[in-house]
């Protein structure tokens, strides 16, 4: 992305950057209660460790971590996607690993969006292979239409169509963040840089 498409970003108001709200923060707030009352059932007196895939997965593990009602630790890693950049190729590099083992204990990795799968399948297979006593997975959202690796995920929070999201965590050139609700991009915010909806082009280096 070129310096200026960078600047007219930063200079764009929220509401000229985002064409509709997929999933409102109310709607975010009580899908994550339920699904954090779910898991507080399933883990209650047990060991659990919760990992966040940074970078997009944060705002959803900080709500996410207040909504589970029973002790558990959390530990963060980060990765970012080789190839180049026109297919999810679904090698993961990783850039921060875990601060500690996870033999034998109970993960749930926390995920912010799944799309093709080829992350998480790559991230799910190099975690077991840790050995951990349970591997378990929540996303906040999932664009089935896109899969291209099945996966067994055991939290969903949304199954949304096949658009470029951005907001709770989730990024367009680092960009939108920091919105309290998930946003559909105009199309003219990405012209220039172009978020391509097929064959998993719109992919960026960090997650
Ligand atoms: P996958 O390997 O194709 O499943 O890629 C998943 C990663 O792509 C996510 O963790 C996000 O970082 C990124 N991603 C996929 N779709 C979107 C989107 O609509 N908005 C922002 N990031 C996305
Ligand atoms: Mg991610």
């Amino acid at each position: 992305m070129s310096v200026q498409i960078a600047a007219h970003l930063r200079a764009l108001p929220f509401d000229d950057a985002i064409e509709r709200i997929l999933v409102d923060s109310p709607t975010i707030q009580a899908r994550i209660q339920a699904i954090g009352a779910e898991i507080t059932e399933k883990y209650r007196g047990q060991d659990l460790l919760l990992i966040s895939v940074l970078k997009g997965s944060i705002v959803f593990m900080a709500d996410l971590i207040r909504s589970i009602d029973t002790p558990h630790e959390i530990d963060f890693m980060a990765t970012s996607s080789y190839g180049s950049g026109t297919q999810s190729s679904g090698v993961v590099r990783i850039l921060k690993d875990l601060n500690k083992s996870i033999e034998g204990r109970n993960v749930l990795l926390v995920e912010d969006i799944i799309d093709s799968g080829h992350t998480l399948n790559y991230l799910v297979r190099m975690l077991q292979e840790r050995q951990p006593a349970s591997l378990r997975l929540v996303t906040l959202l999932d664009k089935p239409e896109r899969r291209e690796v099945d996966m067994n995920v055991d939290w969903i929070g949304f199954s949304i169509p096949n658009d470029f999201v951005v907001g709770y965590g989730l990024d367009y050139n680092e960009l939108y963040r920091n919105l309290p609700y998930i946003g559909v991009l105009k199309p003219h915010v990405y012209s220039g840089g172009r978020v391509e909806q097929s064959k998993g082009l719109h992919k960026r280096k960090e997650d």
